[in-house]
């Protein structure tokens, strides 16, 4: 089966075409994103701009996605399009799009989960077994799932305040390095000395795998302000420090929920998915490989564009739920929060 793909719920305009064949081997034929540059001025993405940003561009984006796979909408078996969580505005632009393309050609319509999206994008790339656990590391979010199969996700564990990206991000904006933030901190951290400032580790040893990434952000500030004004080094010692808090506490976060997964499921090898654009950072994917060699667990991080918002798993929702029969009417609504 193929299926179209579309991803508006943040800053990146995105459509997709993916094949899936009768064994549920699914294989990308065209990924076409568009990352929306308007926001960097403003140090974070400014959801109106994005959502207008969408309506300009989507309709091309579409139409490239279905040229570069030598399709056209006739030869597509369904289309999805992310419903939520994420930017109101975007969302509805791609769900309506979607809605309006099912309905003038008679396909099925699935609204697709943008968080289900990034939790089976390894079963298209590599073809994974359930169950397995996912790491969300993103702007937005930040979490450990079990996957047990499609449509049956148990959030282990969530940040109860900042998300990763967005404290690397504000971090950044704190020190005056720029947005997006995360890959500023983590070139300033690699030359940084770690040891100079002592951050918290916000989170070790609680039973649960939750997050807290707020009192570190502010940790920053306050080592900051008591070096004030600070001299290049202490910018990179000041993210060192922060991302080898950060890399602790991922791996005592991480390793307790390989814990949790192993208490279920003892005979399952435990697989981890890393997804977010925050896996981008070579430090924290050390700290990951590290966690899963010691614990003998498998790690798979998918390449960074499927790591970061795509249409490609949007795609590939749709096919994994048409092949299970699960469709969408047009009364579906675009929703700001839906967790999984
Ligand atoms: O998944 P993503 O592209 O977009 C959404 O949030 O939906 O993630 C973007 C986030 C930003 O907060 C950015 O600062 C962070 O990922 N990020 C990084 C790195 N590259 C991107 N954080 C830490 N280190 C990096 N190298
Ligand atoms: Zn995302």
């Amino acid at each position: 089966m193929i299926v179209l793909g579309i991803e508006t719920s943040c800053d990146e305009t995105a459509a997709a075409v993916v094949r899936r064949d009768d064994e549920g081997a699914g294989r990308i034929v065209s990924n076409v994103v568009l990352s929306q540059d308007a926001h960097a001025i403003y140090g974070g993405v400014v959801p109106e701009l994005a959502a207008r940003a969408h309506v300009e561009r989507l309709d091309d984006i579409i139409a490239s996605a279905l040229k570069e796979a030598g399709v056209t909408l006739a030869d597509v078996d369904a289309i999805a399009a992310t419903a939520g969580p994420g930017l109101i505005g975007g969302v509805l632009v791609g769900l309506t799009t979607a809605k309006a393309m099912a309905m003038a050609t008679g396909k099925p319509l699935i609204a697709v989960n943008h968080l289900e999206a990034h939790a089976l994008t390894a079963r298209l790339t590599d073809g994974i077994a359930f169950p397995y656990l996912l790491l969300l590391v993103s702007g937005g979010h930040t979490q450990i799932v079990r996957v047990d199969g499609v449509g049956s996700y148990r959030r282990l564990g969530t940040t109860i305040d900042d998300a990763l990206g967005e404290a690397f991000d504000k971090t950044a904006k704190l020190l005056d390095l720029g947005y997006p933030g995360g890959p500023a901190v983590e070139r300033a951290a690699a030359k940084g000395d770690p040891t100079r400032f002592h951050l918290p580790r916000p989170m070790l040893g609680r039973p649960s795998p939750d997050f807290s990434f707020s009192g570190l952000k502010t940790a920053v500030r306050l080592e900051a302000e008591k070096h004030a004004p600070l001299s290049p080094q202490d910018v990179c010692d000041l993210c060192a420090a922060f991302q080898a808090s950060i890399c602790a506490v991922i791996a005592d976060r991480v390793t307790r929920a390989f814990d949790l997964f192993r208490s279920e499921t003892p005979d399952v090898v435990p697989t981890l998915v890393v997804a977010g654009g925050v896996a981008a950072n070579k430090a924290i994917a050390a700290t990951l490989k590290g966690v899963a060699d010691k614990t003998g667990a498998r790690l798979i991080v998918p390449p960074p564009v499927l790591c970061t918002d795509n249409g490609a798993m949007v795609a590939w929702v749709g096919a994994e739920k048409l092949a299970l029969g699960q469709t969408d009417g047009f009364d579906v609504a675009a929703r700001a929060r839906w967790p999984l």
